[in-house]
């Protein structure tokens, strides 16, 4: 019971301050990713809320959201769509830009990556402004997605992002704050 306390998960996220500029306090996964036992319970965790929810799809954001959005897919037996940064990904493609905590970007899906009506669950490790989730979900929207949830393993709420995507009306499922 002790390794299904999200305090286990909390424990191995390293805080580095000052990165990659001043006044970030960057939240490090690699930590957790490393130990064998604190990346099979954060997966479990995944894997066992999603397990009964009849899912079609998992969507990962890139960089960090398919290190455990794919490994989620493969546990249950779902395809992973990848949600890319842009200029990556080579066939028809729709876009999304956004604004981060540090700077602007723009994500990218392929055009037949789902099929409308295909319940996905959309993942990330970290949910900040909430802007990379919010445009993850527009792009799943406009390609007639039922986006089951999002979810994340941390949740910053300080940063108002998951207030931000639950006032959107998309349930958010996050493992720690
Ligand atoms: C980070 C993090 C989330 C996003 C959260 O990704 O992995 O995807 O920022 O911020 P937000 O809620 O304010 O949008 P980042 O684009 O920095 O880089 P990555 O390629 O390492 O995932
Ligand atoms: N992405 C946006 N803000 C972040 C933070 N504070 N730590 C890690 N990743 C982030
Ligand atoms: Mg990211």
């Amino acid at each position: 019971a002790m390794f299904l306390d999200p305090n286990y998960i909390r424990d191995r996220i390293r805080t580095v301050p000052d990165w990659p500029e001043p006044g970030v306090q960057f939240r490090d996964i690699t930590p957790l990713l490393q130990d064998p036992r604190s990346f099979r319970v954060l997966i479990e965790l995944f894997v066992y809320r999603y397990m009964n929810q009849r899912l079609d799809l998992v969507a990962g954001i890139d960089a960090r959201g398919f290190i455990v959005g794919s490994v989620i897919a493969h546990e249950l037996n779902l395809g992973f769509v990848p949600v890319r940064k842009k200029g990556k990904l080579p066939y028809d493609t729709i876009a999304e830009q956004y604004a981060l905590e540090y700077g602007s970007s723009t994500v990218e899906m392929h055009a037949d990556a789902v099929r409308p009506g295909q319940r996905v669950v959309l993942v990330d490790d970290l949910v900040a402004t909430g802007g990379t989730m919010l445009a993850g979900m527009k792009l799943l929207q406009r390609l007639g997605a039922n986006v089951v949830e999002a979810a994340a393993v941390i949740d910053l709420p300080r940063l108002r992002g998951s207030k931000a995507i639950r006032d959107s009306g998309l349930n958010l499922y996050t493992v720690c704050e």
